[in-house]
């Protein structure tokens, strides 16, 4: 865990447009910078940056929040990841704590592997690129591969040379120790003495999502029969196989970017591919997809094309691969190609729009590319064509979202000249065969009919009601206004509701806490409730809020809330940027309209579930009480209503 001073250090030193400066170019826009949105493509800028407020919006996307929450969206790192990124441009020294003595242990030793193999990147490196040898064997090898200069150095590429030991002598000699030499796989020891693991071969240095070097895969330069094409370096403490993919570190914005990540098989395909400029894509590197490399993806993307060798041992693995991401709920398609071909002979052959337009021509979604693959063969054989549709329909039964699921039986419907009802049919038997299978595992019914929520009306209304009332507090909290207060009086003797009026000046923000208070209303969702206790917080220590202050504390799910909250007000500002407008604020004047008639809505909103609610619990009981309680809830609500109009 990072330490608490460490991450105040941090926030404290950290500038928002100075770290996104360093992704996108932002230009001076009145007190705030503009910039393209690094989330979508788009030729206006609607990208803001406020240095004033510490927070970001991206209009395009709706993303926004503090520094933090955009290297987490940009760079897909995780929260400690992106905390390290920034100690290390501010020159921040982490203070980590909470460690037992094994984690310290674990920790030391998976730091000094990290370091060991840093050295091994440099060394191999500069073997390639600063070596007579390196140049005459290595370079002229890569380049008659068609690897670019640019390549090379983007991804990092280096050589092992033939003899037996000179990378471990080297390290031995810089004072690395043999023990870690050998655990990060890059030595193979043989009682005291020490070997290299990789000689006379290309070095893929595979990375970390950050970036940093995990392992190699290591080609040889001479086909040859004798030897392995590849040897990678073996699992170790920082490289788990399943958990990384090649090629992420430097495709991750552009996935993002993209919306959509290319999956072909190896390092060759991923380099050849960015080198022509589609810059989208990871390679499992020859082993069969993971969940959690499918996991690694899914924070960019849902989007997943598969781009495999057309051979068998390609297609197999995009067969399986399919089920696996399907299960992932991502959104699969397979791009076909020609006999012989792989991603790397196509970048080579072709131009970028050629190969995008063969991409986007040979794409199909699971069902149609299961369906090629047979497509001679099933038409005429009603075996093979059950076969098929087994086959096809045990792969929509992985998808667990009911809407998808009913779009693809009828994609395969179509595709498969079969009527709905018999995929359904199938569906419900594979459903009921797995559920014997794993007797013991509780097995969500197959919900094909569509789950209407008849709520999902009201919960909006609600969701914005609430969402308002933080607006008004972050916006006008600390202004003073007249407020038409009314009193309900309820009479017993002639069981009416009536009200009194008068007129009161107060802050916004007692207002709306006393009025709230007196409905003793609790916001529903989790995070305006969290934000309204902050700012009421705020408002009632010192009577007003300082966002630029609060912002630093507030996690980045809220901090996102106050970023898209604030900078809205100012986003017709940004349309007008290049004509130099005057700035014109948000109408205020009717602060405190806007506040009694949001309170009174969400109050109405909240009158009527009440309703709704009693009515549904008097036709199981019959209560006459309770009936009582919903005539009283119901002149409630026209005296709300009338009042409401009345604002209105
Ligand atoms: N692979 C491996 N070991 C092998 C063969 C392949 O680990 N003996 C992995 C590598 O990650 C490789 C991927 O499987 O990148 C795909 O294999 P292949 O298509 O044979 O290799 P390419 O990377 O395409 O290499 P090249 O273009 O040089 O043939
Ligand atoms: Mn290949």
């Amino acid at each position: 865990m990072i330490s608490k001073t460490t991450i105040n250090n941090i926030y404290e030193a950290a500038r928002v447009e100075e770290v996104i400066g360093d992704f996108i170019s932002l230009k001076k826009a009145g007190s705030n910078f503009k910039g393209l949105s690094p989330f979508s493509q788009e030729k206006t800028p609607s990208f803001m940056v406020s240095p004033a407020k510490q927070i970001w919006k991206d209009f395009s996307s709706g993303k926004g929040g503090n520094v933090v929450a955009f290297l987490m969206e940009h760079e897909g790192f995780s929260y400690p990841e992106a905390l390290k990124y920034l100690g290390k441009k501010y020159n921040i020294e982490i203070e980590e704590f909470n460690k037992t003595p094994e984690e310290q242990i674990k920790f030391d030793l998976r730091e000094s592997i990290f370091i060991a193999l840093n050295f091994s990147y440099e060394y191999y490196r500069e073997n390639l690129n600063n070596t007579d040898k390196g140049k005459s064997i290595g370079i002229s090898y890569l380049n008659s591969r068609g690897f670019s200069e640019e390549s090379i150095k983007k991804f990092g590429l280096g050589i092992s040379f033939s003899e037996k030991k000179s990378f471990t002598d080297q390290a031995v000699k810089k004072g690395y120790d043999l023990s870690i030499l050998e655990k990060s796989g890059l030595t193979i020891k043989e009682g005291k003495k020490g070997f290299d693991r990789f000689k006379n071969r290309i070095m893929f240095p595979i990375k970390s999502i950050s970036g940093r070097v995990l392992g190699y895969g290591a080609r040889i330069m001479k086909n040859s029969s004798k030897t392995a094409k590849y040897i990678n370096s073996p699992e170790s403490e920082v490289y788990q196989k399943s958990k990384v993919l090649y090629g992420l570190f430097e495709s991750k914005s552009f996935i993002i970017k993209e919306d959509n990540c290319y999956l072909v098989e190896g390092y060759t395909d991923v380099i050849q591919l960015h080198q022509k400029g589609i810059k989208n894509v990871v390679s499992s590197s020859g082993t069969a997809l993971s969940s959690n490399q499918i996991m690694l993806v899914k924070r960019l993307t849902e989007n997943v094309t598969i781009i495999f060798d057309r051979d068998q041992a390609g297609i197999n693995a995009a067969l399986r691969g399919t089920d696996l991401l399907l299960e992932h709920g991502m959104n699969v398609k397979i791009c076909k190609l020609h006999e012989g071909e792989d991603p790397d002979s196509l970048a080579r052959k072709y131009s970028l729009d050629h190969i995008k337009d063969f991409i986007t021509q040979n794409s199909l979604d699971f069902i149609s590319f299961k369906a090629s693959l047979l497509a001679t063969e099933y038409e005429n054989e009603p075996t093979k064509k059950a076969e098929l549709i087994n086959n096809i329909v045990k792969s929509i039964s992985l998808i667990k979202d009911i809407i998808k699921r009913e779009l693809y039986v009828q994609t395969c419907s179509k595709i498969m000249k079969i009527s709905e009802d018999s995929i359904f049919e199938t569906l419900f038997r594979i459903q009921n065969s797995n559920k014997n299978q794993f007797r013991n595992q509780p097995t969500q019914p197959l919900n094909i009919i569509k789950n209407h929520n008849s709520n999902e009306d009201s919960i909006d209304e609600l969701y914005e009601l609430e969402k308002k009332i933080i607006t008004i507090l972050i916006l006008y909290g600390q202004k003073t206004e007249t407020f038409n207060e009314s009193l309900l009086i309820f009479s017993e003797k002639n069981d009416e509701i009536t009200e009194k009026n008068k007129h009161v000046s107060s802050k916004v923000y007692e207002k709306i806490f006393l009025d709230l208070q007196q409905d003793e209303i609790e916001f529903a969702n989790k995070e305006f409730r969290d934000l309204y206790n902050i700012l009421m917080t705020e408002y009632q220590i010192n009577g007003f809020v300082s966002i630029e202050k609060i912002v630093p504390s507030l996690s980045t799910k809220l901090s996102e809330i106050v970023s898209s909250i604030i900078l809205q007000e100012e986003k017709h500002f940004l349309h007008k940027w290049d004509k130099k407008s005057i700035y014109v604020k948000l109408p205020s004047e009717n602060v405190g309209v806007m506040v009694t008639e949001t309170i009174l809505s969400l109050r109405k909103l909240l009158v009527g579930k009440k309703i709704e609610f009693l009515q549904d619990s008097i036709k199981s009981k019959n209560n006459k009480g309770v009936l009582e309680d919903v005539m009283g809830y119901y002149q409630l609500r026209r005296i709300v209503s009338s009042k409401l109009n009345r604002v209105l």
